[in-house]
């Protein structure tokens, strides 16, 4: 059995974040999304990994390597423009063969990993078993029509009037016999070829699509809210280790992770909170659901529930709540007259002022 892994697409939910960046880099507790992903795979017993990269992939090479680290064998397949889920699995035909393969949204989150998943479909060998989880709106995701024993009988993607509450996980179990269903399908009104209706063709074909309901935790990570929101859980799992230097005057409170070579100096960090390798807080309030990547400058300032990329700085600004702020961005307060605030944003850049 192979994986086939998705990380090309065009992440327009999270600009500007991915204009410079793959989505599925964005660290969750400073660990890439993505990685997360890859040792679910790993544990599930799986080691050969087709990972579909687009216009980042040189980005997701450097940090995903040849997968050894994770205990895989990656070999990268390049999807030319981002024309669907189907339409990766039409250009991984090849590196699949006539391989079993679980298809793995790369910026999705589940918690409790594939494994359970993984041994039911190669007890079973359905054409295609999929992932379903209640929402409490249906209409934006792909939703599922089951019969009573659990059979689905028909799938739709984003629909107006949905038939359950029950959406489609980015996680996909399929036989060879996914291929005929890729090969016949013609691009949906998006102008892509969906895996919902490859799912669907195998129904009407009258191959077997089995279902399972998680009720663990998935995530869609390809929106702020959905991404601060993964953050705060996988904090929630923190076990505090202060490893860098803490100096005297600092109240560190809870589980509080303090990396090797990072620095905390008259500062109140109350926890669930990782600060990564090199990053400097002074003088500054750090509150619960906070992760700040290596190498970045806290000072003078206060924030809380938030993700932030590497070498971010923020300095002398209260208080910065909710916000996923990229790699080398600085927030630092303007010049008092005139009272104006000066902005220097890249394009899709969203901003809250508070006056
Ligand atoms: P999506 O989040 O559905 O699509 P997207 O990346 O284009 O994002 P947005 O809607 O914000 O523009 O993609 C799910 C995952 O699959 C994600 O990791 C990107 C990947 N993907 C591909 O690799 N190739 C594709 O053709 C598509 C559509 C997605």
């Amino acid at each position: 059995m192979k994986a086939l892994v998705l990380a090309g697409g065009a992440g327009t939910r999270l600009r500007p974040i991915t204009h410079t960046s793959a989505k599925q880099l964005v660290p969750v507790a400073n660990k890439p999304v993505l990685f997360y992903g890859l040792e679910a795979i790993a544990a599930a017993g799986v080691r050969e990994v087709g990972m579909v990269v687009g216009d980042t992939h040189e980005e997701i090479e450097s940090a995903v390597g040849d997968g050894s680290a994770f205990g895989l064998e990656v070999t990268y397949l390049r999807q030319d423009a981002p024309l669907g889920l189907a339409h990766a699995v039409l250009i991984a035909r090849d590196y699949l063969g006539d391989d079993d393969f679980v298809m793995y949204l790369g910026d999705n989150f589940i918690v409790g990993g594939i494994e359970t998943l993984v041994d039911r479909f190669r007890a079973e060998r359905p054409a295609a078993q999929i992932m379903l989880t209640r929402v409490a709106d249906p209409r934006q995701f792909g939703v599922a029509e089951l019969d009573a024993r659990g059979r689905v009988v028909a799938l739709e993607e984003k629909p107006i009037e949905p038939k359950s509450d029950l959406a489609l996980v980015g996680v996909y179990l399929f036989t060879p016999d996914v291929h005929d269903a890729v090969a016949s399908l013609k691009p949906s009104w998006r102008g892509e070829l969906e895996i919902t209706d490859a799912i669907q063709w195998l129904i009407d074909q009258d191959r077997r699509v089995e279902s399972s309901v998680i009720s663990g935790y998935w995530k869609d990570t390809g929106n702020v809210t959905d991404m601060l929101e993964v953050n705060r859980l996988v904090l929630d799992g923190l076990e505090r280790g202060l490893h860098g230097v803490i100096g005297d005057e600092c109240e560190i409170i809870g589980r509080v992770v303090v990396e090797t070579g990072a620095e905390v100096v008259r500062s109140r960090v109350v926890g669930p909170v990782v600060i990564g390798a090199g990053a400097v807080v002074r003088d500054s309030y750090v509150g619960p659901y906070t992760s700040v990547a290596e190498n970045c400058q806290i000072v003078d300032s206060e924030i809380e529930y938030s993700i932030l990329l590497r070498r971010a700085s923020i300095i002398g600004v209260r208080r910065i709540e909710a916000s996923l702020i990229g790699h080398d961005v600085e927030v630092t307060p303007a010049p008092n007259t005139p009272r104006a605030h000066r902005l220097v944003l890249g394009d899709h850049s969203k901003v809250q002022i508070s006056s």
